[in-house]
């Protein structure tokens, strides 16, 4: 059986710190401890590093068909970038289209992934067509097929949307198997009429996309998501938030003592809303929804991260090249929306985080790995370094100061949100079920690498 040493480094869970040698068999983590006997096929000397859980992103849209094309990275494109930015575990989306089955849905999403992720995988199910038939298959989805979280969009009306009443028996339904729903909070109405008011205007550069989309749009779908699930004593999960407005719907229902699981993500806590002014369409790189915010409001979710308001820091990578963010060019509405992430995730949570004494160093790993493995039914097996989980280890060099660039990047988007961003703190090798998956920047595995990982119900949701 193949084993591997990792020799000399700072294990670092949620939970603990301690300098320690990692000793790897097969695919599991056999032994950690101080001093261990070199027994293993290899041995990697990780002096002066950091051993971190491999990451985990919960929200990503790979080849995602979406507003008149497909995010451009693939399965395959999509983890790789991952692994070389320390993420060895992503959980998808698996989008329905209306009118037909979550089943075709899922099946779908499995062909695209399969034989090509290179990093490990799960999927959400996203619902966009509640009725009689959609109901029958949640048993199925959550009992025999790994899928236990089931995502609403509150926006996209006419595509994604669904109305509350559809989301309320979800919700119920859901609740029976044991599963959660997770929801994209932005009233989709609001959304409508206010783009519509900026067309007519004549308003149709980037700038208006957030204009069309204020923090309003979102606290408002927040709070009536938090009041449906506080009803029926529903578990919810909030992805993507953007806003102190948000965040504060969230301080409110904990008054009440309702738990709601709460997601940001990167460039909510890096990138403010003055991005869209770029010269040149520049704007068009960042128009995701919700958009990005002001300042006072990457402030907000910094401190909800440290408040354990904020459990979740993922990436909602849905990358488009600037051409297909050209199809927006002469109307913001059309630009595709999304934006490249996954492999800086956890390079700028390090240094942007954990450099500037924004999180130390135990929630790095949480938000980052543990907390998403926890609420979405993978721990232990993934989202910690302890005996008998899987061997996904990052290998992270605190001191290796980069620059950030679509040059040197490896997804499939031929710009970077961070262009030029210096970070301090590289990931060195990235090992995925016990295989060096990256070193130094090259990769040792091969298309279809990945496996998918059917998951568990959370046991209970407090976690
Ligand atoms: O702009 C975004 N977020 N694109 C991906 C789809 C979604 O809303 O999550
Ligand atoms: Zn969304
Ligand atoms: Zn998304």
């Amino acid at each position: 059986m193949n084993s591997l040493l990792i020799k000399n480094g700072t294990v670092v869970t949620a939970s603990d710190i301690q300098d320690a040698d990692v000793y790897i068999e097969g695919e599991k983590v056999h032994t950690v401890g101080t001093d261990l006997q070199d027994k293993a096929t290899r041995v990697i000397d990780a002096k002066g590093c950091f051993l971190f859980p491999g990451g985990i992103d919960a929200h990503t849209h790979m080849e995602l068909p979406f507003m008149g094309t497909h995010a451009s990275d693939d399965f395959f494109t999509g983890t790789l970038a991952g692994l070389h930015g320390g993420t060895t575990t992503i959980i998808d989306f698996a989008i329905q289209t209306q009118g037909d089955s979550l089943q075709s849905a899922l099946n779908t999403w499995h062909e695209k992934a399969k034989g090509k992720a290179v990093g490990d995988y799960a999927f959400h199910v996203a619902v966009t067509d509640f009725n009689e038939n959609t109901k029958k298959e949640i048993k199925s989805l959550v009992e025999n097929q790994g899928v236990t979280s089931f995502k609403t969009f509150m926006a996209y009306k006419g595509a994604l949307m669904l109305d509350d009443r559809q989301i309320i028996e979800l919700m119920r339904e859901v609740k029976k198997y044991g599963g959660m729903v997770t929801t994209h909070a932005e009233n989709g109405d609001l959304v409508d009429v206010l783009v519509t008011e900026n067309r007519n205007k004549g308003n149709l550069s980037p700038e208006f996309h957030p204009l069309s989309r204020p923090p309003i749009v979102e606290a408002e779908a927040t709070g009536r998501i938090i009041d449906i699930a506080f009803e029926g004593s529903h578990p919810l999960y909030i992805v993507h938030m953007t806003c102190e407005e948000a965040l504060n719907r969230v301080r409110e229902a904990t008054k009440r003592n309702q738990k709601v699981f709460v997601e940001t993500c990167v460039q909510y806590l890096l990138l403010d809303d003055s991005v869209y002014a770029e010269a040149d369409f520049g704007g068009a790189k960042y128009v995701m929804s919700p958009p990005l915010r002001k300042k006072k409001d990457q402030a907000a979710l910094w401190k909800g991260i440290t408040q354990n308001l904020i459990e979740v820091v993922a990436t909602d990578h849905c990358p488009f090249c600037w051409d297909q963010k050209k199809m927006g060019l002469k109307d913001f509405s059309k630009i595709p929306n999304g934006a490249p992430g996954i492999e800086n995730r956890m390079e700028l949570m390090f240094s942007e985080g954990v450099l500037k004494n924004r999180l130390d160093i135990h929630k790095f790993v949480e938000v980052t790995s543990t907390k998403p493995a926890k609420i979405f039914g993978l721990f232990p097996k993934k989202g910690t370094i302890a005996v008998g989980a899987d061997a996904d280890i990052v290998i992270f060099d605190p001191d290796k100061k980069h620059t950030m660039s679509a040059k040197t990047h490896h997804m499939n988007c031929d710009y970077s949100a961070y262009e030029g961003w210096q970070v301090t703190g590289k990931c060195r090798t990235t090992i995925l079920r016990g295989t060096v998956a990256i070193d130094e920047g090259k990769a040792f595995i091969g298309k279809g690498f990945g496996k998918y990982l059917p998951r568990k119900k959370p046991g209970e949701f407090n976690v």
